[in-house]
């Protein structure tokens, strides 16, 4: 999406936010992706954010994210996207033994912290394979963020080098040069993406001391349920 407003959160608020409900999380509403000098996350540092997918320690995991570049950086910041089902396609065909491990060996996802506005303390955590299968044996979700992989596995110690091998396969071929697209998102830019398929990252960032206009994103989140639900409801009105 190109040409959005350029002031805080107003592509969320005006353009998603007011026609479809947005996903609630442990992130709020809609949230702000700035370099902060008490992070409660990596997001909010200027460090690397390697390709991942939001929100794996919920057990529905909200279908669309919106990230809105209110202020580029000229420091760094270049974000990142991978097609997750492109990679798992891949690996389906040319090394079955990995595909199989990613997607039956179930991993644990963990975050927890405090509610920003009530202070209350939250303990998420959901376990699933980084890529999931419907009954038909068809791809269906990826779900893979190594940040917020918690230290459980569902599988005995026997099993624990082929899952990290398993593991360290999936996100080499994530960032291989045919798979991965990088760019700078421009102010007024918004990138709107799967989150159960497309990974997202970016290049680390700096925040030069007295620098006025540091790197800035707003990010929110939607279900599919209210995409499908708009869309019907769009289309009844057009008969
Ligand atoms: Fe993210």
């Amino acid at each position: 999406m190109h040409n959005i407003i350029h002031s805080i959160g107003a592509a969320c608020r005006h353009r998603a936010y007011k026609l479809l409900k947005s996903f609630g999380s442990n992130f709020s509403n809609d949230f702000v992706v700035k370099s902060n000098p008490e992070p409660t996350n990596l997001a909010f540092t200027g460090y690397r954010l390697h390709l991942h997918t939001d929100l794996t320690y919920y057990q529905q995991e909200p279908g669309i994210q919106i990230l809105h570049c209110i202020q580029k950086s000229e420091y760094g910041g270049i974000s990142e996207f991978a097609d997750g089902f492109k990679v798992a396609y891949d690996l389906q065909k040319e090394d079955p033994e990995t595909f199989d491990t990613l997607s039956t060996v179930a991993l644990s996802f963990v975050n927890h912290g405090l509610h920003k506005s009530s202070k209350a303390d939250y303990v998420l955590c959901d376990w699933k394979p980084i890529i999931r299968l419907n009954q038909e044996g068809e791809i269906q979700k990826i779900a893979f963020n190594n940040t917020t992989r918690g230290a459980w596995m569902s599988v005995g110690p026997d099993k624990i080098k082929t899952i990290y091998r398993a593991i360290k396969i999936f996100n080499s071929a994530l960032t291989k040069k045919e798979n991965l697209i990088s760019f700078a998102l421009q102010q007024g830019e918004a990138a709107c993406l799967n989150n159960t398929r497309v990974l997202h990252g970016r290049s680390a960032f700096t925040v030069p001391p007295g620098c006025q206009t540091p790197r800035h994103l707003q990010g929110m989140y939607i279900d599919w349920d209210e995409i499908y639900s708009r869309m019907r409801g769009i289309t009844a009105k057009l008969k």
